[in-house]
C-alpha cells in the first residue's frame, strides 16, 4: 500500500496509473485511528500489503502449511486451456493482482496472435505489486498491453474500464478478507458494471478440517507471525505512530461459528501510544488484542449466495480432488 508517493510509469506496453492518494491520506488516517481507538481494537487487513508485506505474502505463498496458494494455481493451470483459448479482444481485468504468477497460468493458454488484442489491467493497493509484476510479464508476454491501475478496488471500482468485453478475475480469496455486507455490495456493484457475456472468476477458499486450518495461519516458520506484526510498521509509516513489533504476539484460530479465520496481535505488556493526527494516545493492556484479519471459509451454499446476491450465473465451479479450493465462474 503506498498512499503517499505516487509513481506513474509508462514504458512500451505499460502504464501504470496510481489512483490511492485520491482516497486522501486524511480518510485513511482517520479510518486507522477510529479502528485504533475502538473498544474492540482493529486494523483493517488491506494494510498489510506495504512493500515488506507483499513480500511476507509472497513467502507465506510457498510454506507447505500454506495450501491455498499451491491449490488455487493447480487448478488454474488445469482450466487455463479452456478458460482461454478462444479469448480475443478483451480486457482481463484482475483484482488484488499481487505479484500475478496466477494470471500467467491462464495467459500461458492464449495464443499469441490472440495475445495482441487482450489488455491485462491488474488493480492493486500495492504500487510495488503492480510495478513488478508488470515488468515481469511484458518479458514474458511481450504481444499483451498491461494497463495497471493502483486503487482500493472497493471504494474505487468506477475507475476499471468497462467498455470493452471484459473477463473479471479475483482470485486467492481475497474476498474471504470481506464482511458479510461488503462482499454482497461488492458482488452487486461488480455484477452491475459487467455487460451481457462478460465473465468473472472467482477462486474462494472452502471449510475444510480445523487442524489444516489452523496450522495454514500458524505455520512452524513464523512467517504468518512477522507478517501480521508487520502490519503495525504499515501503520507506524501512515500515522507516525511509535508501534514496537515485540510488545505484540501472532494469534490465529478458526472462529467455526462465523467459518472463519481470525488473526489478532496480543500486547504482551501495557502498551501507550502516541501518534500526532490523534488528541489521545491509543492504549492497550497487557492481553488486550488488536484484530487484523478474518479470512471466511466457504460453502458450496454460499457459493450459490454469491450468485444470488450479485445477480450473475453460475457457468462452472472447478476445485482439487480435496475440495480445498474452489475456482467459480459467473457469466453475466
Ligand atoms: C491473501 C487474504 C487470501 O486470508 O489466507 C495469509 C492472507 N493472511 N496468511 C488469506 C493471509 C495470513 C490471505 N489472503
Amino acid at each position: 500500500m503506498n498512499y503517499i508517493d505516487t509513481e506513474v510509469i509508462e514504458a512500451h506496453k505499460i502504464k501504470i496509473i496510481n489512483h490511492l492518494n485520491n482516497l486522501g491520506i486524511e480518510n485513511i488516517r482517520k479510518e486507522i485511528i477510529t479502528g485504533l481507538t475502538s473498544k474492540q481494537k482493529t486494523i483493517s487487513s488491506k494494510f498489510f500489503y506495504d512493500k515488506t508485506g507483499s513480500k511476507l505474502f509472497e513467502d507465506i505463498t510457498q510454506l507447505p502449511e500454506y495450501y491455498p496458494t499451491r491449490t488455487e494455481k493447480k487448478i488454474l493451470k488445469t482450466i487455463a486451456p479452456k478458460l482461454m483459448h478462444n479469448l480475443r479482444h478483451a480486457d482481463i481485468v484482475e483484482l488484488g493482482s499481487g505479484d500475478c504468477s496466477k494470471i500467467s497460468l491462464l495467459l500461458n493458454s492464449i495464443p499469441k496472435e490472440n495475445l495482441k488484442t487482450i489488455n491485462y489491467i491488474p488493480v492493486d493497493v500495492s504500487q510495488s505489486a503492480v510495478n513488478e509484476s508488470a515488468r515481469n510479464l511484458v518479458e514474458k508476454f511481450p504481444d499483451l498491453s498491461i494497463k495497471g491501475l493502483v486503487a482500493d478496488f472497493i471504494n474505487q471500482l468506477d475507475l476499471i474500464p468497462k467498455t470493452s468485453k471484459r473477463m473479471l478475475c479475483f482470485l486467492g480469496s481475497t474476498l474471504g478478507n470481506f464482511t458479510e455486507t461488503v462482499t454482497n455490495q461488492f458482488l452487486k456493484n461488480l455484477s452491475s458494471s459487467m455487460n451481457s457475456g462478460d465473465t468473472f472468476l472467482l477462486g474462494v477458499d472452502l471449510v475444510k478440517s480445523t487442524d489444516i486450518l489452523h496450522d495454514a495461519y500458524n505455520d512452524s516458520q513464523e512467517v504468518t507471525a512477522e507478517f501480521n506484526k508487520n502490519i503495525l510498521n504499515v501503520i507506524n509509516d501512515l500515522i507516525n505512530s511509535d508501534f514496537n513489533i515485540n510488545d505484540f504476539e501472532h494469534k490465529a484460530f478458526f472462529n467455526q461459528g462465523k467459518s472463519r479465520i481470525e488473526m489478532h496481535l496480543i500486547a504482551n505488556k501495557d502498551v501507550i501510544i502516541n501518534t500526532p493526527f490523534s488528541t489521545t494516545t491509543i492504549n492497550l493492556k497487557k492481553g488486550e488484542n488488536i484484530h487484523t484479519e478474518n479470512s471466511y471459509k466457504f460453502t458450496q451454499a454460499q457459493i450459490n449466495n454469491f450468485a444470488k446476491a450479485s445477480g450473475l450465473n453460475i457457468k462452472e465451479i472447478f476445485t482439487d480432488p480435496n475440495n480445498w479450493f474452489a475456482l467459480v465462474l459467473f457469466e453475466k
